[in-house]
C-alpha cells in the first residue's frame, strides 16, 4: 500500500490547477489538513498552523516489516537497550515497501508558468526536525535508477521545472516519537520553495506527529497476551501451563491469545504498556501499534517489545536510561491504566482518555515514562496513591468498565466493606465454621510463592478471620486509601457515588522489611514508610481481571467460603459486573499469580481496537 493519492490525485489534478490557476508561479503544497484522508482542494487553506480541529497528521514508521532489526549482535551478545530499540523501518533512509503506508501523503500543486531554468527544493522546519523525519519523493524518472519508488528528499535535493510543472507526490514519517515536549512537540513544518530566474517563493504546510495513545476499556480486546509456561519447574511452569488452559476456556477464541516465550517473566501486564498512533486514511484510519516497555532497564522480559512483538505495523518505546533504571514495582505497566474519554467536572475535555497512575508516597513513577505520556499532550497522567499495596500498582484497586452511565462508563473499585458485610451476614446465620478459603488444590510452595499463606488454607473460618482485631484493621487501613483514591477520582470525573461499582476485596497486610539487592539495583518493591503498611489480596482480588470488550470480564476464581454450596463472594462479585452487563468468566489463578503477589490482570495484556483520536472542525467530503 502507498500513501493514499496514488489513485486519488490524477483524478483531482485538473480540478486542483483550476483552483489555483490565479497563482501562475506561487508554489503550492498541500498535506492532508482537514484530516478526510484524502489531499485535494480542501486542504488548501488553514494549512499553515495546527490545531486540535485542523491540521495534518504523521505517523512514526518504527515497525519492522522486514524482519531486519537483530536482537544480537554479531558476537552474539545481546543489544542494549537502546541499540535494540533504535533499528526499525524508519532507521534507514529508504521508504520499505511494506511500510509505505505509514507514510502521510503531500503533494505540490502543477505549476504551468515556469521557465526551464526553474528549480525547487522541498524541507522540514524547524532544522532539527531534519533528523527526526523522513521526506520521499514518488521519483518517476527512468533515469533515478533507484529500485525504490520512493526517493529521499533532502534540502540538497534540486527539483527541475519538469517535475514542478507536473507536480511532486511526496510522503513524509518519522524515526522517532516524541519523549519530551520540551524538545520536540511532533510539530514540522514542510516548506516548498521554487526559484525562477531572480524571484524565489515560498509556500509551506503544518503537520504534527501523532500521540502515541494508550488504550482504555472501551475499545474491545483483538489480541490477549500472556506468558508460555516456560520450562523451569522450580519457577512454576506446570501453576503457568494450568492458568493458560483456564484462560483458553474463558476467552473461548474470542480473540487470539499471543504468548511471550523469550521469558518466563509472568507478569505480561507489568513488562509493557500497548499503546497506538493513528492518522486519517482513505479507507480509515492508518495506525500503527506502539507498545511502551516498562521503564525497568533490567527486567529482560520487556525486551520482547522488540524481540518478540515488532514487526509490520508494530514498533515500541524504550524509556530512556535517565531514569527507570533497575526493575522497581512503581515502574510497571499495571501501574498505569486509563480513563476512557470524558469531560472534567472543571471542564476541560480529555476526548481520548486519560492516563492515570499510581505514587507510592510521595514517589512517582519513573520520570523517562511520565515525561513520555505527558509530552503527548493528549491524556496527561492523574495521579492516584498506591504504596499502600505491597506491589503498589493502580489496577489493583481501580478499573474502568464499559457502562450505560452517562459517560459510557463508570468506576469499579476494590471495596472491603461490601465484603465484610458478607462474611458478618454469614457467620450471624450460623455458618462461622465455614472455612474462610475453600481452595483444596495442590498447595507445594516453590521459589516465588511468596505470599502462600498455609494457616489461611489450613484452620481459618469465616468466624476465626472476623475476630482477628488485626484483619479488621487491615480492612480498614484499605478502605481508607480506597475511599480517598476514589474521592480524587469523582472530583475529576464526572460520576455520581451511586455509578460507582464496589467489587468485595479483602486485604492482607503483608508489611516487612523487604531486603535490598545485593547488585546495587535498586529494590524492586519499595518499604512501607514508618506508620503505613503494605498490603495485598487476602482472596484474589477480582477487580484484577481482564475485560475482553464482548460483555466477558475474566476474574480471578475467588475461592471463598462455601454457604449453602455456593462461594458468597464469588457470588457478589458476579452481582457486581452483572450490573453494567459484564458476565464473569473465573480463572483459576491461585497458584500462578495470587501466592506470587498478583492476578490475572498482572499476568496478561491486551491489545485493543486502535481508532482515530482527532478532531475535526468542519465538513470534509468524505471517502470517494
Ligand atoms: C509513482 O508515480 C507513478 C507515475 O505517476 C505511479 O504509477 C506510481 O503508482 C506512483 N507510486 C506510488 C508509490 O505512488
Ligand atoms: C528533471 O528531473 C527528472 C526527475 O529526476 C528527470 O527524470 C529529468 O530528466 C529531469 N529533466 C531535466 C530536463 O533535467
Ligand atoms: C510545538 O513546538 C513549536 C516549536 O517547534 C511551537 O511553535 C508550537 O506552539 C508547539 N505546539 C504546542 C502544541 O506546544
Ligand atoms: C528580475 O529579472 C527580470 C527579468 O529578467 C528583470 O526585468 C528584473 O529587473 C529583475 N529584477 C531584479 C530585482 O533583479
Ligand atoms: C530456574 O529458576 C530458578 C529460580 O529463578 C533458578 O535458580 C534456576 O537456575 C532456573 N533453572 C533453569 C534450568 O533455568
Ligand atoms: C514464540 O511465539 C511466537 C509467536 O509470537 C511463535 O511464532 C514462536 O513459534 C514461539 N516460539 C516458540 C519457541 O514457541
Ligand atoms: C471489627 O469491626 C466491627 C465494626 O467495624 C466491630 O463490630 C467488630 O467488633 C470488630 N471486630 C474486632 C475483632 O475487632
Ligand atoms: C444498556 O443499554 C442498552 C440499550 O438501551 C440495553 O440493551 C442494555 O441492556 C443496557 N445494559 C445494562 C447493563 O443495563
Amino acid at each position: 500500500m502507498a500513501p493514499s493519492f496514488r489513485r486519488l490525485v490524477p483524478a483531482l489534478l485538473p480540478c486542483l490547477a483550476q483552483c489555483y490557476s490565479a497563482a501562475a508561479f506561487g508554489p503550492r503544497i498541500l498535506a492532508d489538513t482537514n484530516r478526510d484522508g484524502i489531499v485535494n482542494h480542501l486542504d488548501g487553506t488553514d494549512k499553515h498552523g495546527w490545531t486540535d480541529r485542523r491540521g495534518a497528521i504523521f505517523l512514526p514508521n518504527i515497525g519492522d516489516s522486514l524482519s531486519r532489526c537483530p536482537a544480537a549482535d554479531l558476537t552474539g551478545a545481546p543489544l542494549s537497550n537502546s541499540d535494540l530499540w533504535r533499528c526499525n523501518d524508519a532507521s534507514g533512509d529508504r521508504l520499505l515497501a511494506k511500510s509505505a503506508r505509514y507514510a502521510a501523503p503531500l503533494l505540490t500543486l502543477p505549476m504551468s508558468e515556469l521557465s526551464d531554468d526553474a528549480v525547487g527544493h522541498i524541507y522540514t522546519e524547524p532544522a532539527h526536525t531534519r533528523s527526526r523525519v523522513r521526506l520521499f519523493w514518488n521519483d518517476t524518472s527512468p533515469s533515478s535508477g533507484s529500485p525504490y519508488e520512493w526517493a529521499v528528499v533532502d534540502k540538497q535535493v534540486t527539483f527541475n521545472a519538469t517535475s514542478l510543472r507536473r507536480g511532486i507526490s511526496l510522503a513524509i514519517d518519522s524515526r522517532e516519537l516524541v519523549t519530551d515536549s520540551a524538545v520536540w512537540n511532533g510539530s514540522v513544518t514542510v516548506v516548498f520553495e521554487v526559484t525562477d530566474g531572480n524571484r524565489t517563493e515560498r509556500d509551506f504546510v503544518a503537520l504534527k506527529q501523532a500521540p502515541v495513545l494508550l488504550h482504555h476499556h472501551l475499545q474491545p480486546a483483538e489480541v490477549i497476551l500472556s506468558t508460555a509456561a516456560g520450562g523451569n519447574q522450580t519457577i512454576g511452569a506446570a501453576w503457568q501451563s494450568h492458568f493458560l488452559r483456564g484462560l483458553d476456556n474463558a476467552v473461548a477464541g474470542d480473540v487470539p491469545i499471543v504468548l511471550f516465550n523469550h521469558s518466563d517473566d509472568i507478569w505480561a501486564q507489568d513488562f509493557l504498556e500497548p499503546g497506538f498512533a493513528s492518522m486519517p486514511g482513505p479507507d480509515g484510519p492508518i495506525s500503527i501499534r506502539v507498545p511502551l516497555r516498562s521503564a525497568q532497564s533490567t527486567r529482560d522480559a520487556g525486551r520482547q517489545v522488540f524481540t518478540q512483538l515488532r514487526g509490520t505495523g508494530i514498533g515500541g518505546f524504550q524509556p530512556g536510561s535517565g531514569s527507570g533504571f533497575g526493575w522497581e514495582e512503581i515502574n510497571s505497566g499495571g501501574n498505569i491504566e486509563t480513563i476512557p474519554p470524558y469531560t472534567s467536572r472543571a471542564g476541560r475535555r480529555w476526548p481520548n482518555g486519560r492516563v492515570v497512575m499510581g505514587t507510592h508516597f510521595g514517589t512517582y513513577p519513573a520520570d523517562s515514562m511520565v515525561t513520555f505520556l505527558k509530552s503527548q499532550e493528549a491524556q496527561s497522567p492523574l495521579f492516584l496513591e498506591a504504596g499502600w499495596l505491597v506491589i503498589g500498582h493502580v489496577d489493583e484497586m481501580v478499573q474502568f468498565l464499559p457502562s450505560n452511565s452517562s459517560l459510557g462508563f463508570t468506576i469499579a473499585v476494590a471495596d472491603t466493606t461490601s465484603a465484610l458485610s458478607l462474611l458478618r451476614s454469614a457467620d450471624s446465620s450460623g455458618h462461622g465454621d465455614t472455612p474462610f478459603v475453600s481452595y483444596t488444590g495442590d498447595a507445594t510452595p516453590d521459589l516465588l510463592t511468596f505470599f502462600l499463606d498455609p494457616d489461611l488454607l489450613g484452620s481459618t473460618t469465616i468466624a476465626s478471620i472476623l475476630a482477628d482485631p488485626a484483619f479488621n484493621s487491615t480492612q480498614a487501613y484499605a478502605q481508607r486509601y480506597i475511599d480517598q483514591n476514589l474521592a480524587l477520582l469523582l472530583r475529576e470525573v464526572p460520576l455520581r457515588e451511586q455509578d460507582v461499582l464496589r467489587v468485595p476485596t479483602l486485604f492482607k497486610d503483608a508489611t516487612y522489611p523487604w531486603p535490598t539487592t545485593p547488585d546495587g539495583h535498586p529494590p524492586r518493591l519499595g518499604a512501607a514508610p514508618a506508620g503505613e503498611r503494605k498490603l495485598k489480596g487476602l482472596v484474589p482480588q477480582a477487580i484484577n481481571g481482564l475485560v475482553l470488550g464482548n460483555g466477558k470480564y475474566v476474574a480471578p476464581k475467588q475461592w471463598g467460603p462455601i454457604v449453602g454450596g455456593r462461594d458468597i463472594i464469588a457470588d457478589a462479585v458476579e452481582e457486581v459486573y452483572g450490573r453494567v452487563g459484564l458476565e464473569v468468566k473465573w480463572v483459576d489463578d491461585y497458584m500462578t499469580h495470587h501466592v506470587r503477589g498478583g492476578e490475572v490482570h498482572c499476568g496478561t495484556n491486551a491489545l485493543r481496537e486502535m481508532g482515530p483520536w482527532w478532531e475535526t472542525g468542519e465538513q470534509s467530503d468524505g471517502k470517494q
